[in-house]
């Protein structure tokens, strides 16, 4: 097979640390002529150097990979929403990549905050379907009277049918692909009256295609109350831009922690690349020091060989670390330390 070519956007303070960690593991599993890849320099430096989050021309290039890692954008020196809204939006919005995948699962091994053995004693396995370019994103909203008692600010949530259509078909046909073949619609229509009626109405509709998945509804709020009280309930979660966003960071924490939380922002149309980041940001804290944990971006790249049909070696990438958080004793290892231990671990399971 020709070598996958993807784009590489660490971007800011921890991002450029874990998707070198990343690389190994694809470089491990795919071998040297398996993978090509392409940096692309941006983020807040490129944005103080040229005043542009996402300069012109990089887009197009970035059109011709056949996928794009990412490790973190935003840091302190940036006004909040200019690389959030200017690039990592700018790239999932126009890159179209309406299902924002972010699975969570507490491997053998990791502490979740949970006592898990009374909440969740048959374990804890599920993914958010997060849609990923509509809702409160869109920046359809504005100001009037702008620090006057008199001040009023909108932000108004997009639902079109369509891209709720597209989305909830997506997560019935994971939730069909699953063994549990369970789907939870997550909003609030008991005030969201407008967007609660189209997303339930839609569930209800397209799950006619699938009469073998069995779905229920929550609201956002009691959803986070069942996340931590009885998250083995879940199966596939499919809710709409914002509830995702606040309820993927709830899920990262119950699975062990953000560090471990992995996401795919995929466009199904193979023609244009999906992208594919750990849920954590860029953590300015923690840069520089080597001591970032990397495995939430390499189970991302692990998402990333599964979206391109690279199964075999997806699987492996996952099991590789797996195996590594399952012997993760006491001592603490470094950023480099832990990549390392999990590209070994791939270059001795062989390559088909
Ligand atoms: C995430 C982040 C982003 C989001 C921010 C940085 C725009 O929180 O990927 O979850 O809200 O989607
Ligand atoms: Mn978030």
């Amino acid at each position: 097979a020709r070598p996958i070519d993807i784009a590489v956007i660490g971007g800011d303070g921890i991002g450029p640390e874990v998707t070198a960690e990343a690389l190994k593991a694809l470089r491990a599993v795919l071998g040297e002529d398996g993978l090509q890849t392409t940096d692309y320099a941006l983020g807040a430096r490129v944005w103080h150097e040229t005043g542009e989050a996402l300069p012109e021309g990089v887009l197009d290039d970035l059109r011709r990979h056949d996928a794009i890692l990412l490790g973190a954008i935003g840091d302190p020196s940036v006004p909040s929403g200019v690389l959030e809204r200017g690039l990592l939006l700018r790239l999932r919005f126009d890159l179209d990549h309406y299902v924002n995948l972010r699975p969570t699962r507490l491997y053998p091994g990791v502490k979740s905050p949970l006592d898990v053995a009374s909440v969740a004693p048959d374990g804890i396995d599920f993914v958010v379907v997060r849609e990923g370019t509509e809702g409160p994103y869109t920046g359809n909203g504005g100001a009037l009277r702008v620090g006057t008692p008199a001040e009023v600010a909108t932000e108004v949530s997009v639902n079109t049918r369509f891209g709720v259509e597209r989305l909830v078909r997506d997560a019935f046909a994971r939730a069909q692909a699953r063994e549990r073949r369970k789907l939870t619609l997550v909003h609030k229509h008991n005030v969201l009256s407008y967007a609660g009626h189209l997303w339930r109405r839609t569930v209800e509709e397209v799950g006619a295609e699938f009469p073998e998945v069995t779905t229920d509804y929550l609201h956002i709020d009691a959803a986070t109350i069942f996340l931590t009280t009885g998250p083995g309930r879940f199966d596939v979660i499919v809710t709409d831009n914002l509830f995702g966003d606040i309820i993927t960071d709830l899920a990262g924490a119950v699975g062990g922690g953000i560090g471990l939380a992995a996401s795919a922002n995929i466009n199904p149309d193979r023609e244009v690349p999906s992208m594919f980041e750990p849920v954590h940001g860029s953590a300015p804290d923690l840069a520089g020091q080597g001591i970032a944990d990397p495995t939430a971006a390499i189970l991302s790249a692990s998402l990333l060989l599964a979206h391109l049909g690279r199964t075999a070696e997806a699987a492996r990438v996952e099991e590789a670390v797996a195996a590594d958080l399952a012997n993760r004793g006491a001592g603490s290892r470094s950023t480099s330390q832990v990549g390392d231990a999990i590209a070994r671990r791939l270059s001795a399971t062989g390559r088909s």
